[in-house]
């Protein structure tokens, strides 16, 4: 679908309007001031050239006047951009919480997504309208950028650590999405489609996929292979290590006394490199997980963690101090 306006996308998401505003906003300022300097140089040109050989120019004295108003009108001229656009940018880079979330994984040179509920696609990403989209994403190689331009949104993919991406796609169709960051030979075929369903065809779209394994559950049986439980426990109940269960999105206190935040970021760092934030009371006595888990194991194993959060906040009479081992995701 193409925009009416020729060389502009398709307007499909909450923050396109937003975007495009600020866009014209600049482009009018500076369309606007274009004309009026080059105008003004050509006036000035002509009324004040030279007549005759021998003229000598009357002295110009400075004018605070005219040099406070060239400088005051830019100001608040370039502040307005920069306020407008910050509120605009806040919006887009701040996730919102009840999001539905997809995790992606940036490689040389394809995206790869995952739905919670264990759907896998490749170049491709189904989501519903009218419904906040949250991409948590990592790369297996070099930087690459996420960019859906009718969504008017995009964010680099960072090899070591997480970064989100956030839509809300405001109609049904088909939408491309580029890789936006340089990243080798075949960058420019790093693409693919995002395509937006009415909410219904999307539960029929996820129920026609749904034999594949959810990556909490795939992240549970990476936890029992890489042998886990036996400092974390069976359910991730504690032991020699910190316990698991309602750890994600809670603050942790550190051995150096201060807390963090436990989010995605957190829980993978914590299992690349241990040391780094060693919870208080514990010895640091991890290994790093770095080169035994691809990036794709590490977000099964971050959803793993996050989905004993939930389990915890099912049963909410279990005691904070010694929480019962939870039924394990199916
Ligand atoms: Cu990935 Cu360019």
């Amino acid at each position: 679908m193409q925009s009416s306006f020729p060389f502009v996308p398709d307007s499909a998401s909450t923050f396109s309007g937003d975007v495009d505003a600020v866009y014209l906003y600049i482009s009018g300022v500076t369309v606007f001031f274009t004309a009026l300097i080059s105008l003004v140089i050509i006036f000035f040109v002509i009324r004040y050239r030279r007549r005759n050989p021998f003229e000598i120019p009357r002295p110009i004295e400075g004018s605070t006047k005219l040099e406070t108003l060239w400088s005051v009108i830019p100001l608040f001229i370039a502040m307005s951009i920069f306020v407008w656009g910050a509120k605009v940018y806040f919006a887009q880079y701040r996730p919102p919480k009840n999001a539905l979330e997809v995790y992606v994984v940036g490689k040389q040179w394809m995206w790869k997504f995952q739905h919670t509920t264990g759907q896998r696609e490749i170049n491709e990403l189904h989501v519903p309208v009218g419904r906040k989209i949250k991409l948590i994403m990592a790369t297996e190689d070099v930087i690459h950028d996420l960019f859906v331009p009718a969504f008017r949104t995009k964010a680099d993919v960072v090899p070591g650590k997480y970064t989100t991406l956030w839509f809300e796609a405001t109609k049904p169709g088909r939408y491309h999405l580029f890789c936006a960051e340089y990243c080798g030979m075949n960058h420019s075929g790093m693409g693919g489609w995002v395509v937006v369903m009415e909410p219904s065809d999307f539960d029929n779209w996820l129920s026609g996929n749904a034999n594949q394994m959810s990556p909490a559950a795939a992240g549970q049986s990476i936890f029992e292979s890489l042998g886990c439980a036996s400092c974390h426990g069976a359910n991730g109940e504690g032991g020699r290590g910190p316990a698991l269960l309602g750890v994600f999105g809670s603050d942790v206190a550190l051995s150096n006394g201060q807390a963090v935040k436990a989010d995605e970021g957190y829980l993978r760092e914590s299992i690349m490199n241990p040391q780094a934030k060693v919870v208080s009371g514990f010895s640091p006595i991890m290994p790093s997980f770095q080169g035994q888990v691809n990036e794709e194991q590490l977000l099964q194993l971050v959803a793993y963690v996050k989905s004993l959060s939930t389990a915890r906040a099912e049963t909410p009479a279990a005691p904070a101090a010694l929480p019962t081992p939870s039924p394990k995701p199916k």
